[in-house]
């Protein structure tokens, strides 16, 4: 278990290195990342590399028994790069181009730029990939943050999409079936009359717009690959990764992490209200390789461009670092070590202030290194093993995101209205794609799983009948992989394991909901979003709505798969709603739970040979009393602890349980 900092020597003096570095040891910094944005350094001009200078900072890490992840630096092209080739810069839907100077201003598919990335990743890891001292690499940074995937508009992408159709549909008859070109006389007659989707879904073609954002993540997907390649023949022992963003959903993350050995990700909760919105990127990232992950970079001072958050109140560095490694980061790294004093980020601090003198962040910053550093040997090796997770796919959230289908309809918020059940009751769970081994989990919630292939069905099928619970919320099944509606009665493919019709629905907005009544306890809740009004077809009712001309409809159906059910539910809900079907869910899947929490209070379980850990994670701002229903061994102080816990604000146990 390893604590860290994201660290930029270019931007200090040499003789500032020393200090750091030693400073750096003193507060318990046992990795550093760093040369991310540094190919002005790094390559000064075309085929001079220059590597002493990140050797010396190295050295001198060294000196104080500190690890590295190197950064390949191409989310930054430099000057030179652009200057020799202006086509580089992506161009955006309205045909202007992204400026110089900002990041990840290159065209993943410009041919030039990915062989001098290539270039470069091959000499950095000729360079550095038997180093002992380099723990493993970050690829790019934060791979589509410029503005959704940042797909690029140039000539070369537009004339690369049409290339990519052919070899998807073979004919133009397949492609404007597919897409449903008789629409609006959208029909082409030849592949030069292909557009690339430059207005919202509302004038262009869904399923056009559905296979351009597909198109723009393998893009990225195909630059990072070519860096993977380059580096891989070299490293003895040091991993592949890249910063993800948690519950970015602008690219394809099952494409991007697949080739890669870790997942991680950079978590700023300072903008996060609630402890599931963290929670939630931390699943996303241990689901992509379903196992522990890394946090490259996490807060650890106000943050801003041109104007700034809150700083980190005394205690909330401490409470999100064990947050993430309660739910399986292996290493934090904090961004950044010091904040810049010049250049975009000059109010995004880190540890240190402008000053670069030891404060209070720093202290605070020492105090949880320690903590880490004491329980790392108890704590390595063991990992958190979710019994449930939530089942995504980019593609239904992209269709989503395009058509909310209903007032404020998202992927994220009906994830998180489940997070949030599942984190009441101490329930672990996973964000998988349909890459994922299922098999793990005793339940599956699939949130408005819009689109869906028939091999997604069968998996899902195959997992219910071997025992497992699945659950699909409003619109699923609604469409095809080309994103066009089934003609079958809905939900669709889905029809058969639910159980159910559905020949109806309506939209309710949530500042009017509905309400929903649960069939066995009476209990009223609010309802509203897209309302299926479903009919059972051999399942039976669980949930019927308690208002409108429906009144009595089922809205909530479960139905006999194998040895498994298949849920459906028809609409979205107030928290209660979730909290009291998640504990139905938990009791027939067996999972086991823990008496309900306190909002924004999370019990975190990481599991080994060494035996149980508990991580016990007060969010907020205020004093809380939870019951966990054990006792434990106390780790960061002395005792036992539980079955009652009195937390203090922010306020951090880790205990091993008897
Ligand atoms: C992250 C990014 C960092 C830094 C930070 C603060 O998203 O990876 O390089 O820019 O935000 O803006
Ligand atoms: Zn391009």
């Amino acid at each position: 278990m390893l604590i860290g900092a994201d660290y930029y020597p270019e931007h200090w003096p040499t003789d500032r290195w020393p200090t750091d570095a030693k400073l750096m040891r003193e507060a318990g910094i046992g990795v550093v990342r760093m040369a991310e944005f540094a190919w002005n350094r790094l390559e000064p001009a075309e085929g001079r590399y220059d590597f002493a200078w990140l050797d010396a900072v190295m050295k001198l890490q060294a000196k104080h028994g500190i690890r590295v992840i190197l950064g390949t630096p191409s989310a930054t092209p430099t000057a030179w790069q652009i200057a020799k080739w202006p086509d580089l810069l992506p161009v955006k839907a309205d045909g202007t181009t992204w400026p110089f100077g900002i990041r990840r201003h290159y065209c993943p598919r410009h041919e030039g730029y990915r062989d001098a990335c290539r270039r470069m990743a091959d000499a950095m890891a000729r360079r550095w990939g038997r180093s002992k001292q380099v723990l493993g690499w970050q690829i790019d940074n934060e791979f589509g943050g410029i503005d959704f995937g940042s797909p690029c508009y140039c000539p070369r992408c537009v004339s690369q999409w049409r290339a990519w159709l052919r070899r998807r549909y073979g004919t133009l008859e397949a492609l404007n079936a597919a897409w449903g070109t008789a629409f609006w006389a959208q029909e082409y007659t030849a592949w030069h009359q292909v557009v690339a989707p430059m207005q919202p879904v509302t004038h262009q073609n869904p399923s056009l717009h559905l296979d351009w954002r597909r198109f723009a993540s393998e893009g990225m997907v195909e630059f990072q690959q070519v860096q993977v390649s380059a580096l891989r023949p070299h490293l003895r022992g040091q991993f592949i990764s890249t910063n993800l963003m948690g519950m970015f959903e602008d690219l394809d993350y099952e494409a991007l992490a697949a080739p890669l050995d870790v997942a991680g990700w950079d978590n700023y909760p300072i903008w996060a209200a609630e402890a599931v919105d963290p929670a939630m990127g931390h699943a996303v990232t241990r689901g992509l390789k379903q196992k522990n992950f890394l946090v490259f970079e996490q807060q650890s001072g106000p943050s801003g461009w041109n104007a700034m958050t809150g700083t980190t109140r005394p205690g909330q560095i401490r409470m999100w670092t064990w947050q993430s490694i309660g739910h399986g980061a292996d290493a934090v790294l904090y961004f950044r070590w010091r904040a810049c004093r010049f250049g975009t980020e000059q109010y995004w601090h880190g540890i240190l202030q402008h000053d670069g003198l030891p404060g209070r962040r720093y202290k605070e910053v020492q105090q949880v290194a320690r903590e880490v550093a004491r329980l790392s040997k108890t704590l390595d090796g063991t990992e958190v093993r979710p019994p449930a997770a939530i089942w995504h796919t980019y593609d239904a959230n992209w269709v989503i995101r395009f058509q909310p289908g209903c007032e404020k309809m998202t992927f994220w918020d009906e994830a998180k209205r489940f997070g949030r059940a599942f984190a009441r009751r101490g329930i672990a769970y996973d964000v998988v794609t349909p890459a994922a081994d299922l098999a793990r989990y005793r339940l599956l919630v699939c949130p408005h799983a819009l689109i869906l292939r028939e091999d997604h069905v069968a998996a899902l099928r195959k997992f219910a009948q071997a025992g497992g619970t699945v659950v699909f919320t409003a619109r699923s099944g609604e469409r095809g992989w080309t994103n066009i509606i089934t003609d079958l009665v809905r939900p669709g493919l889905l029809g058969k394991m639910a159980g159910c019709r559905i020949p109806e629905y309506d939209m309710v907005r949530q500042d009017k909901p509905g309400q929903i009544e649960m069939a066995d306890t009476g209990r009223l809740y609010d309802a509203f979003g897209w309302c299926d009004l479903v009919e059972t077809d051999g399942a039976a009712v669980v949930a019927r709505y308690a208002a409108e001309f429906y009144q009595g409809t089922p809205a909530v159906t479960v139905n006999r798969v194998g040895k498994g059910r298949v849920y459906y539910v028809g609409a979205s809900a107030e928290g209660a709603f979730y909290d009291d079907l998640l504990a139905r869910l938990a009791g027939e899947a067996t999972i086991p739970m823990l008496p309900p929490l306190p909002p924004n209070v999370e019990v975190l379980e990481r599991r080994g040979n060494a035996g149980r850990f508990l991580i016990v994670i007060n969010y907020t701002a205020d004093a809380q009393t939870i019951d966990i229903a054990t006792t434990g061994k106390n780790l960061l102080g002395k005792g036992t602890l539980g079955p009652k816990i009195d937390l203090e604000p922010y306020g951090v146990r880790v205990m091993q349980t008897m």
